[in-house]
């Protein structure tokens, strides 16, 4: 595997295989990884010649109260695993150069309405900060597709919708979450959970699953289903932040006559915050 930190290194690369006619996969990432990015860098190189994966911990995505600092940086093991799945380019951009005159002087990305709610509305400013990284990453790698995780359904659907917002040339591939055979969404986070919370975690994927169920067989009280779904996980020690039926595409709250939805939930056990989703077709 070869390995990049600079943007003059990393296009050398990305020119001798666009010369050679070969197709790139582009999986950006902030490191620590698991068996979730590794199934999206698979994802990349099912659909193209090449895969680059960037490992990058964004400063400007971290909100004041967020611990940027303590972000764990596990580089060796990362460069490993990506050497294990067969990639074919690690690019580590420095700080220095992606923002040279430090984060508050350059221009930012702010996506209109997908960023209001949820993980908006809970950490101010941090989808602009995905939003601009990703648009720069973009920029020096110029992809031909991009893979997203879709257990973080609301950053796949913002990345999408700058895509289609600035009609940049990347197709945006969102894969399946990843999940511990207990169901647990498979999730840097896990690491921060102690015995008895992991054993706890799965109760939100089996909630989702539930509430889907429900949708399924016809119930279209979304309220109801959010409140019974709220008071089971709070009861189970976890203190959600927002379950909610949503429109897949829009994120505003489901209207019984939409038919693609999305349950978004938070919750945390302690100070470790859970994102899990379930998507449902009503076609
Ligand atoms: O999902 C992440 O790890 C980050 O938000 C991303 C997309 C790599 C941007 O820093």
């Amino acid at each position: 595997m070869d390995q990049a930190t600079s943007v003059t290194e990393l296009r050398q690369y990305v020119q001798r295989w666009r010369n050679r006619g070969q197709s790139i996969a582009f999986i950006p990432t902030m490191g620590n990884l698991h068996a979730g990015h590794l199934s999206l860098i698979e994802k990349g190189q099912s659909l193209c010649d090449r895969s680059i994966c960037s490992i990058f911990v964004n400063p400007m995505q971290f909100g004041p109260n967020e611990d940027w600092d303590h972000y764990p940086r596990t580089l060796e093991r990362d460069l490993e695993l990506l050497e294990g799945t067969g990639c074919d380019l690690a690019y580590m951009p420095t700080a220095s150069e992606l923002y040279p005159d430090g984060l508050d002087r350059i221009s930012k990305v702010h996506v209109t309405d997908l960023t209001d709610d949820y993980e908006g509305k809970h950490r101010p400013g941090h989808f602009t900060g995905v939003a601009t990284v990703v648009l720069k990453l973009f920029n020096i790698v110029k992809p031909d597709i991009s893979v997203f995780g879709r257990k973080d359904f609301q950053q796949y659907r913002v990345i999408g919708k700058m895509v289609e917002d600035f009609n940049l040339d990347v197709q945006i591939v969102g894969q399946e979450t990843t999940r511990e055979a207990s169901g647990l969404a498979t999730s840097s986070r896990n690491q921060y959970l102690d015995p008895e919370q992991l054993a706890l975690a799965p109760l939100i994927y089996r909630t989702l699953q539930d509430a889907a169920r429900q949708i399924d067989e016809g119930e279209r009280n979304y309220a109801v289903i959010e409140r019974r779904a709220i008071a089971r996980l709070d009861g189970a020690s976890f203190e959600t932040d927002y379950f909610c039926v949503c429109n897949a595409e829009t994120l505003k709250p489901a209207l019984p006559d939409d038919r693609d939805l999305v349950i978004l939930v938070t919750a945390a056990l302690g100070a470790t915050r859970l994102l899990d989703n379930i998507e449902i077709s009503l076609w």
